[in-house]
């Protein structure tokens, strides 16, 4: 049966009490902790940087994925694994030299991903998906927490299916915004391997209960 995987966004925590939020995601069913960095360049808000993503990882025992929405993320890259990033992705807007940047990424011990905006085209990845781990499918317009799927994005996944099909990739698909219980299970029909969840957890009465919810939400799908 296929393990579809769990990120919490901890952008919509609350982050006076941001140990109390991962000692939760720790012990929870997620597999992933996803960060969201952004500079107020490549998207109009400015959320946290490295030492909020060191103190994240003294404490986390999930897999760290962090999502950059920065512009020139390549002169960075060294810090993200100094703070302790394990996933890696950059935007491919924010990427001339996206080939270059992915494998110093790699180089650097870290797994490499690629995020695409709502308005870009899978067929921009055909020659940087054999290079990847990830592709961050972005289903919100990137900056905010709590925004509305774009339905869209279900015909992207099949498309970006096909494509990791047949070029033979390994990479995984991670669908990022707007992700809740009305959508989890038809994202991981459509082929989603990562779900994203930031208000749909943090938002949530019981966080704990919500991440256990999406996680065997889609447990019942495709055995394959
Ligand atoms: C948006 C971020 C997302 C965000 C998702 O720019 O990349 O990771 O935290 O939040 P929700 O799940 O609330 O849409
Ligand atoms: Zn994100």
């Amino acid at each position: 049966m296929k393990n579809t995987l769990i990120a919490p966004s901890i952008l919509s925590a609350d982050f006076g009490n941001v140990y109390e939020s991962i000692e939760l995601i720790n012990k929870s069913e997620a597999d992933w902790i996803h960060c969201d960095v952004m500079d107020g360049r490549f998207v109009p808000n400015i959320s946290f940087g490295f030492p909020v993503l060191a103190a994240v990882k003294r404490v986390a025992k999930k897999t760290m994925d962090v999502h950059l929405m920065i512009v020139e993320p390549e002169n960075y890259l060294n810090d993200f694994k100094k703070a302790g990033a394990d996933i890696l992705t950059v935007h491919i807007e924010a990427s001339p030299h996206l080939h270059r940047t992915v494998n110093a990424i790699r180089d650097l011990g870290m797994r490499p991903g690629v995020a695409i905006n709502p308005h870009t085209s899978i067929e921009l990845l055909n020659e940087i998906i054999c290079d990847i781990d990830l592709v961050c499918l972005m289903s919100v317009n990137p900056g905010f927490g709590g925004q509305k799927f774009i339905e869209n994005t279900y015909s992207k996944i099949e498309r970006l299916k096909n494509l990791i099909i047949s070029r033979n990739s390994n990479a995984k698909i991670e669908i990022d915004g707007g992700v809740d219980f009305s959508n989890a299970l038809k994202l991981v029909r459509a082929g989603a391997d990562v779900l994203v969840a930031g208000n749909t957890v943090f938002g949530a009465k019981n966080p704990l209960e919500a991440i256990s919810k999406l996680k065997f939400s889609v447990a019942d799908t495709i055995k394959s």
